[in-house]
């Protein structure tokens, strides 16, 4: 069954298919064995991210939560403590793998997703010593999912690196949908690259290629993520039939993510006169807060399913819509009028 078809899809930006262009190039891709190093399209990809992130190297992985957990293996030892936020995808959505894999403590500060208070994060960390156990590294979300898409602005992440370098311990960037901060707020890729020991980036939701996410940090760094990677599993052979496609996306839709950002707003716009909004819309994600409406969220759904239309339900009372490179602008029209009809009911 192919769902994007038959409906429009706003479940997620997970849920494009490869263009006819990103399917050419993965089909022409030289490709060699990547475990062996000997990929030229993973090796071009891993120098060409490292580059846009003003970072020495990156590492080609399957997905986002496993460039995640690698990541934080690199900055966190066992019986070591990382902070994030409480609706972070590390450890929301993860299944448990920085304590399940790593052996890590997570601790949290309550959601408010993109609005950090960096004096909240530098008071919740914990120094070496005999009785607590020890930060040794915070993970931010670029742009925030559960957030609703919410841009962290650069002076908030500045502040955060401050409050790190004080606390000599690492900050990690979970930035699946970095691209679209960047093209949000238009920071260039480099400077938020800078502000971070490692970052997470992913071709596989926004850019729309099927697999793949990187792991980006010092030479030093990557080689011991090299070996992770392989201990988790995710060593692949001629993984560059994938890069190939990640590359296409670096170079076809970064700039288009601009595109999607507005199909939101419009979306947005169809939603808010019944005050189901949940927070300004400013990427791709439109978060629905259904607490004060007549439908809860799995009733809405099932509705909008109905009539054709796919949206996510992320709790008993909040969904999400998303848009993305298989929508199209009559998509969102037809699916801002369902919407508003009953929400209208
Ligand atoms: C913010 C964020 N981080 C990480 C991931 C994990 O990516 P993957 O599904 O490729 O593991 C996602 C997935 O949607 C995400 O939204």
């Amino acid at each position: 069954m192919i769902v994007a078809d038959a409906f429009v899809d706003l479940r997620s930006d997970t849920v494009t298919r490869p263009t006819p262009g990103m399917r050419e190039v993965m089909a022409t891709a030289e490709v060699g064995d990547d475990v062996y190093g000997e990929d030229p399209t993973v090796n071009a990809l891993e120098a060409e991210v490292a580059a846009l992130f003003g970072h020495e190297a990156a590492l080609f992985a399957p997905s986002g939560s496993m460039a995640n957990q690698i990541a934080l293996q690199l900055l966190v030892s066992p019986g070591n403590e990382l902070l994030c936020d409480a609706d972070a995808h590390v450890v929301t959505y993860e299944i448990g793998a920085a304590a399940a894999y790593g052996g890590i403590s997570s601790r949290t500060w309550p959601a408010v997703g993109a609005d950090i208070d960096p004096e909240t994060v530098a008071g919740m960390i914990r120094p070496d010593g005999y009785f607590a156990v020890p930060t040794r590294a915070i993970a931010v979300e670029q742009t925030h999912n559960r957030g609703g898409g919410g841009v962290i602005p650069l002076a908030t992440l500045r502040e955060l690196r401050r409050v790190a370098d004080e606390a000599g311990v690492a900050l990690h960037c979970d930035g699946a949908r970095i691209w679209h901060a960047h093209v949000a707020d238009a920071v260039p890729l480099v400077e938020y690259g800078q502000l971070f020991d490692t970052l997470s980036v992913c071709l596989s939701k926004g850019l729309g290629a099927p697999v793949g996410s990187l792991v980006v940090g010092s030479a030093e760094k990557i080689e011991r993520a090299r070996l992770i990677r392989k201990r988790m599993g995710g060593g692949m052979r001629q993984a560059g039939i994938l890069a190939a496609a990640g590359r296409y996306a670096l170079a076809h839709h970064v700039d288009r993510l601009a595109e999607d950002h507005a199909r939101a707003a419009r979306l947005a716009e169809a939603v808010a006169p019944f005050g189901v909004l949940a927070a300004p819309v400013r990427t791709n994600l439109v978060p629905l807060d259904l607490s004060k409406h007549a439908l809860d969220a799995r009733a809405l759904a099932a509705a909008a399913r109905a009539e054709g239309v796919l949206i996510s339900v992320l709790g008993p009372r909040t969904a999400r819509l998303v848009t993305h490179l298989d929508l199209d602008d009559a998509g969102v029209t037809r699916a801002a009028s369902v919407l508003a009809r009953l929400l209208a009911a």
